[in-house]
């Protein structure tokens, strides 16, 4: 029966895991892997990695001081700004202060939720293409998922440009993202960030790739005659504010942003929702009636809002698969946080993986069931609790872009077909910085009559 489903997670041991751990094997790939039973069971943890001492608040009142109550003492930190410098610079997920603010001020206006709303079409046009292809038999719903977001990204945002979708760009792409994770401990220990392995040299040129390519976008976005898209508007808002070359360099560092954090996000919300119905043909056959009945009155904006049901599994499918497991950020002054004293340069980590499925918090948390998203269900949670948007000033800014995109592509693939498990699939997790699914998410579809 539904309510019992228990979706795979990785195995845990009793005692603490040493920190070592996370360097080898397994755990240095897959970022979830390694948890002991206790990280989900106490208020708050302290690690000592590589010289660095780091927080874990468990308990939501914690994590809204770091988001909400004191961010402003909780700034992005260092190691993580100089991981991501190569391909995300000084952007807007990568900045701080006030040129955090400046820019989040510039972006904001595209995200506004009637500005969202006008995206519902393209979202529908995106998902429908990709599915009308689609034949009875097996098919990687993850490699589809992340094919139809970037296309979307750059169709939403960049007016479709090829130059981001060819097959060239996809690989330079996911290239990048892999080379990122790769450099990792180079920056913890830091050392000269120098690809040392085939993935970390694949990475830097992915990295060149996607730089180059979108310095290129932007270079003629400033030369006048373009269409009027995200990328233009920005352009011009940061070219009032800052001298030409910082405006283009901190366009590149934007485009580079959200191309990348907006695309692989929401596919692995999607593929886990996926495969999540995969394993309860009940309700998802319930979702698909809701689906279809929502897309025949016609696709506008109001589209996202006609499929409640759907929206409670995402939001559940994000509550045990966050596609960002993981933030950090570092203290700028003392804190306390939880009774314990925080000093200048800890590092807090927030870990929605822990948070979401903490045994203080939630009941059966590894168990699925979306009723726990139902309206009257979340009275009196913690709102801090559950944040796969994170929370605070620095929330994620695509956050409703992201859920009505995930819910439209989820419809439409749903309205067409039906989503069974593949048998002898194990299905097992992986990532250092989103969540996916190791080795793709092969799934058998047929068509729903
Ligand atoms: C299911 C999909 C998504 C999830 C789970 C997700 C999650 C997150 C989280 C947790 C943060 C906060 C990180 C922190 O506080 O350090 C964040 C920030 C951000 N996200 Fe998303 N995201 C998703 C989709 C998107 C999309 C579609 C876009 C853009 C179109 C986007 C763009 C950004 C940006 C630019 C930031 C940085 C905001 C800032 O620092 O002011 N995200 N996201």
């Amino acid at each position: 029966m539904t309510r019992h489903f228990v979706p795979p997670f990785p195995d845990r041991g009793p005692g603490p895991v040493p920190v070592w751990r996370g360097f080898v094997g397994e755990r240095a790939r897959t970022l979830v892997y390694g948890w002991s039973e206790r990280a989900f069971r106490e208020p708050h943890l302290i690690r000592n990695v590589l010289g660095y001492r780091v927080h874990i608040p468990l308990e939501p009142e914690s994590v809204q001081r770091v988001l909400l109550d004191n961010a402003a003492n909780y700034e992005k930190p260092k190691l993580v700004k100089r991981l991501l410098a190569p391909v995300i610079g000084s952007g807007l997920l990568s900045s701080d202060g006030g040129l955090w603010r400046e820019q989040r001020r510039i972006v904001a206006a595209s995200f506004t939720p009637p500005a969202v709303d006008a995206l519902v079409p393209v979202f529908v046009d995106v998902a429908e293409r990709a599915a009308s292809g689609w034949t009875q038999g097996t098919r990687d719903v993850a490699r589809e998922a992340t094919a139809a977001t970037m296309r979307i990204i750059s169709d939403a945002l960049f007016s479709g440009d090829e130059r981001l979708t060819s097959d060239e760009a996809m690989a330079h792409i996911a290239a990048a993202l892999a080379g990122v994770s790769e450099a990792r401990l180079q920056v913890l220990l830091n050392l000269p960030m120098i690809p040392v392995s085939v993935r970390g040299y694949r990475g830097r040129r992915g990295q060149i790739y996607l730089r180059r390519t979108l310095t290129e976008l932007v270079r003629e976005r400033l030369a006048g005659g373009a269409p009027d898209d995200f990328v233009t508007r920005m352009i011009h808002a940061l070219r009032e504010r800052f001298p030409a070359d910082e405006a283009i360099e901190l366009a590149v560092d934007n485009a580079a942003t959200f191309y990348l954090a907006g695309h692989e996000t929401t596919a692995n919300a999607v593929t886990w929702a996926l495969y999540l119905l995969s394993e309860q043909p009940e309700l998802q056959d319930k979702a698909a009636r809701q689906a279809i009945e929502a897309l025949s009155s016609g696709v506008d904006a109001a589209l996202p809002e006609r499929l409640p049901l759907l929206r409670m599994i995402v939001e559940e499918s994000l509550r045990l698969y966050p596609s960002a497991p993981r933030f950090d950020r570092e203290a700028v002054a003392p804190d306390c946080l939880g009774g314990h004293d925080v000093r200048p340069g800890d590092l807090v980590s927030v870990w929605p993986w822990l948070l979401h499925r903490h045994r203080q918090l939630w009941d059966d948390p590894d168990t699925f069931d979306h009723t726990r998203f139902a309206p009257e269900a979340r009275k009196g949670r913690h709102r801090f609790q559950y944040i796969p948007f994170g929370g605070g000033p620095r929330m994620c800014v695509g956050a409703r872009f992201a859920m009505a995109e995930g819910l439209t592509i989820l419809a439409v693939w749903l309205a067409r077909h039906r989503f069974s498990p593949l048998p002898g699939h194990r299905v097992q997790l992986s990532g250092a910085v989103t969540l996916r699914p190791a080795g793709g998410m092969p799934l058998a579809l047929s068509r729903r009559e």
